[in-house]
């Protein structure tokens, strides 16, 4: 199968709330720089890109998930495809859009030509020592206490009815690569972990994750890449501090091996911190793994389901 095109990379997540100053605080708690335009919240990371979250007013809920072409001329190639008309983007960094709505329903916005500035600098890892090697030598390792740096978008994990027939409009579409499949039995799929295809430059191990869990469709997390362990520690204890509501972690994932931290907005959308996760290109084939392999950890704390509690340290 031909993909329409091969998406590059997720782009952003919108959402709608009724208190914008509400949303705007828990983000800043989280780490993103946010401003406002046009009656709505944005929330930007460092990767110069000029926007990851989106609020408008309104009830509570998930609105979108942004994916981005590679080009323009990806962009046209897509609308060609699917019988739409490529619009402007009116958020910050314009742009344009093509919406297209899955088969649960969900707002999907493939952007393309957003204007992007410069990545930010401050986000350098001191060199870490282990028995092995022992590179910081005649240097301390002094950390600024604060908020993450969040980086960028990485995943999104979205509940829908039926994973095959969201798989295959999916792959059609973007061209997104299976990385794990997961199984309840042998032979009986509830998901998949699915990565960008950028031939041989190395992708996250998952940009966008399919459940069919036995639940209504909707929306599970969006996860934001952080500049290192550190940094991920050190905005665990400042939303500790400021009271945020805790979902699960700290941990360390088995399928894409990142060190994760997932935490609710006020309305109980959960947001992930990650670092250190894996990198495949188009060459990797694909695994399939067992349903515990979602919720167990390598070390940390496990899944709520699992351990019976709040999933919270
Ligand atoms: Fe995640």
């Amino acid at each position: 199968m031909t993909p329409a095109i091969k998406i590059e990379d997720i782009a952003h997540v919108r959402f709608s709330a009724p208190d914008l100053a509400g949303m705007r605080a828990f983000l800043e708690d989280f780490g993103l720089s946010c401003s406002e335009q046009g009656g709505r919240l944005y929330g930007r990371g460092g990767d110069g890109r000029p926007f990851l979250h989106s609020t408008e007013p309104g009830d509570p809920a998930f609105r979108a998930l942004g994916l981005r072409a590679a080009s323009l001329a990806d962009l046209e190639t897509l609308a060609d495809s699917v019988g739409v008309s490529v619009e402007d983007l009116t958020d910050p960094g314009g742009g344009k859009v093509v919406r297209l709505t899955d088969p649960d329903g969900f707002l999907v916005e493939v952007v393309a030509g957003q204007a992007v500035e410069k990545p930010s600098a401050d986000i350098e890892d001191a060199p870490h020592n282990n028995a092995a090697a022992r590179p910081r030598q005649r240097a301390t390792v002094r950390l600024s206490q604060g908020p993450s740096h969040v980086q960028r978008l990485g995943h999104c994990v979205l509940n829908v009815s039926d994973f095959r027939v969201s798989e295959k409009w999916y792959k059609e579409r973007f061209g997104f690569l299976t990385s794990d499949e997961i199984e309840m039995a042998p032979g009986t799929a509830m998901g998949a972990f699915m990565r960008c295809d950028r031939g041989d430059i190395p992708t996250d191990h998952h940009t966008l994750f399919l459940a069919q869990l036995p639940q209504p469709p909707g929306y599970m997390h969006a996860a934001f890449e952080v500049a290192h362990l550190d940094d991920l520690m050190l905005g665990h204890a400042h939303l500790k501090a400021r009271g945020r509501d805790q979902a699960w972690g700290v941990g360390r994932h088995i399928m894409g091996s990142q060190v994760f931290d997932y935490w609710r907005d006020p309305w109980g959308h959960e947001l992930e911190h990650w670092t250190d996760g894996d990198l495949f290109t188009a060459a990797d084939p694909p695994n399939k793994m067992p349903f515990q392999s979602l919720l167990a950890v390598q070390w940390g704390t496990p899944h709520p389901m699992l351990a019976g509690g709040n999933g919270s340290d």
